[in-house]
């Protein structure tokens, strides 16, 4: 049922394999496939996994609820450490005797594990995958696959660049793609109150430890307008929370043309550096224009704005600004840190120095007070010594953060790092992991104990299905199921439990009508645990209507 085509003409190399995968893909029966996307990796790829989504639904195909019972199954793959990508090595197996059940099923891999032009390796290490696409060759999924189309030509991929001795595909079409997707209602977005809106693919950095400038390639931001757009058709939907997404939102823009309406965007400054932005618009503009959409009665067209990943280099004094100033943008902001020590984070290739990291912090916190913010930290990178990891856990002290993402250095095959031995034992990374966690939990359960007795501003996203009642998350704090307070069994329905978010990203759970979904509830805190609060609702919060009749500039 499903033909594998050639890639378009000038797509840069064809791709030997897909030839092969022609040559055995005989149609079985005419019906479309119903496909099951496995998703790995972070928000980058999970936003790329909703555009093939509704890519494939847009070409007519259904959905599976099981990867046992598709037609289609489609691999969004991560490999940002070696364990991302033996869990899709792991499944090889299982794939092979699904195929072997339906030999009409077919498998695409695509997204961070697929960085070769050339995919022959890829084809032993995987060896039931029919097709490889490179993060930029997904636009081609439909077209590939020999679907009927609703949708215009996709265009083509085909540029290539060089990083290090590594030849990567190049997102130069990617913005072009995206704007389509948007335009044609073929982006399938995984939630109806928070949507994902990317606003830069690839990155520019050189983080020695890291793959994903080798398999996204340098950074090509979206055109202004382009993201407005998509921002105010978010907006026009509904959508209560937009997040920007890129690997480093922070340089967005800096590959645009000057135009004469930013001309004002000029000098930035901030510690260690001068830099001149040259009337291009930069994250703040951004943001500010984002924040500027307006339903008719002057409320913010999007209540919550946010944006992820900040590199600590590149957080200007305009975006702090500018973060201060709108008042939809969130009281929450992750900044990778990675290590406590000078040394390890110039090994790292980070360019900045902790005195630098501290200042932004400092800068931040002073102008937008209750600030949430969360930090990435690989330990047992490259010659880190027991010192220079417990700088690390000193950071941890003084800075106290939120939440804190932390991870053992795994050597990715092709990064700058592996010229340096990767000489930290295993177990020596696993014991230092282990205690950085450790000592991160009494301060997250600390800096949410701060929020016990105050009301905050919940938005519900999720209802959580009543199998999951059955035991207590280790995440939650363990305490009695709260009950509604008289007044709140609102029209929506009997309570079920609910979870949401606050500005700052806290996670909250609570009782409520279904109802409340995509609501802004108050909430009383009642309960802290290191990683969530536990809540009671005290009004029924303002209800999700769409102001899509309503939006002005
Ligand atoms: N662009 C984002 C991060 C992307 S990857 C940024 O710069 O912050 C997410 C996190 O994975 C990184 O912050 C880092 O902490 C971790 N990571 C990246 N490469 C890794 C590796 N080789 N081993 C262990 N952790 C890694
Ligand atoms: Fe990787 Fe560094 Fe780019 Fe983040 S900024 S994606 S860690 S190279
Ligand atoms: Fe993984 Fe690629 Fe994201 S390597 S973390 S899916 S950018």
């Amino acid at each position: 049922m499903l033909e594998v085509a050639p890639p378009p003409a000038s797509a840069g190399r064809p791709a030997p394999m897909v030839e092969d995968a022609v040559a055995e893909f005989r149609p079985e029966s005419r019906a479309l496939p119903r496909f099951y996307v496995w998703t790995l990796g972070c928000q980058m790829n999970r936003s790329d996994s909703e555009e093939m989504a509704g890519r494939l639904l847009a070409s007519g195909c259904a959905e599976a609820r099981a990867m046992d019972e598709a037609d289609l199954v489609v691999i969004n793959t991560c490999a940002i450490r070696e364990a991302a990508e033996a869990k899709v090595i792991g499944r090889q197996g299982e794939l092979s005797r699904l195929k072997t059940a339906n030999p009409s099923l077919r498998v695409v891999m695509t997204g961070c594990a697929v960085r070769e032009m050339d995919f022959e390796r890829l084809d032993h290490r995987f060896p039931a995958v029919d097709l490889f696409l490179r993060p930029d060759q997904e636009p081609e999924l439909v077209d590939r696959l020999g679907l009927a189309s609703a949708q215009g030509p996709v265009g083509v991929t085909g540029a290539t660049t060089i990083i290090g001795r590594t030849a990567v595909g190049v997102a130069d079409a990617l913005s072009g793609t995206r704007a389509a997707a948007v335009h044609a209602g073929a982006v399938q977005r995984h939630s109806s109150v928070s949507a994902w809106l990317p606003i830069i693919y690839g990155c520019d950095k050189t983080c020695t430890y890291c793959i994903v400038p080798f398999s996204r390639g340098p950074e090509r931001s979206r055109p202004f307008d382009d993201v407005v757009e998509e921002a105010r058709s978010i907006a026009a939907r509904g959508f209560r929370e937009v997040t920007l997404l890129g690997q480093n939102v922070n340089s967005y823009g800096h590959d645009l043309e000057p135009q004469p309406r930013f001309q004002h965007v000029r000098t930035e400054r901030w510690a260690g550096r001068r830099l001149e932005l040259g009337s291009k618009p930069d994250l703040a503009e951004l943001i500010r224009a984002i924040d500027g959409l307006r339903t008719a009665d002057g409320e913010t067209a999007i209540p919550r704005l946010r944006f992820i990943t900040s590199h600590p280099w590149d957080l200007s004094d305009r975006l702090i600004e500018a973060m201060a100033d709108c008042p939809s943008v969130c009281e929450a902001l992750h900044l990778p840190v990675q290590s406590g020590d000078d040394a390890m984070l110039r090994r790292m290739g980070r360019q900045y120095t902790i005195e630098h990291y501290r200042e932004r912090l400092d800068r931040i916190r002073a102008a937008v007070p209750e600030i949430a913010i969360s930090t990435d930290v690989i330990v047992g990178f490259c010659g880190e010594t027991e010192a220079q990891y417990e700088s690390t856990l000193r950071l941890l002290q003084a800075v106290r953060y939120d939440q804190v993402f932390a991870a053992a250095y795994s050597e990715r095959p092709g990064t700058p790092a592996t010229r340096l031995p990767d000489d930290v034992p295993a177990d020596v990374k696993r014991r230092r992991l282990n205690e950085l966690l450790a000592l991160q939990e009494p301060i997250g359960l600390e800096r949410n104990r701060g929020w016990l007795d105050r009301t905050v501003e919940v938005l519900v996203d999720t209802i959580v299905p009543p199998r999951s009642h059955d035991h207590q998350d280790a995440d939650e704090p363990i305490a009695p199921a709260p009950r509604l307070r008289a007044g709140t069994e609102a029209p929506g329905g009997a309570p079920v439990r609910l979870t949401g978010r606050t500005r700052q990203s806290k996670l909250v759970h609570l009782e409520g009508p279904a109802g409340w979904l995509g609501s802004f509830v108050d909430v009383r805190i009642e309960h802290a645990g290191p990683y969530a609060l536990r809540g009671v609702a005290t009004s029924t919060g303002a209800a999700a209507t769409a102001p899509s009749a309503n939006l002005t500039a």
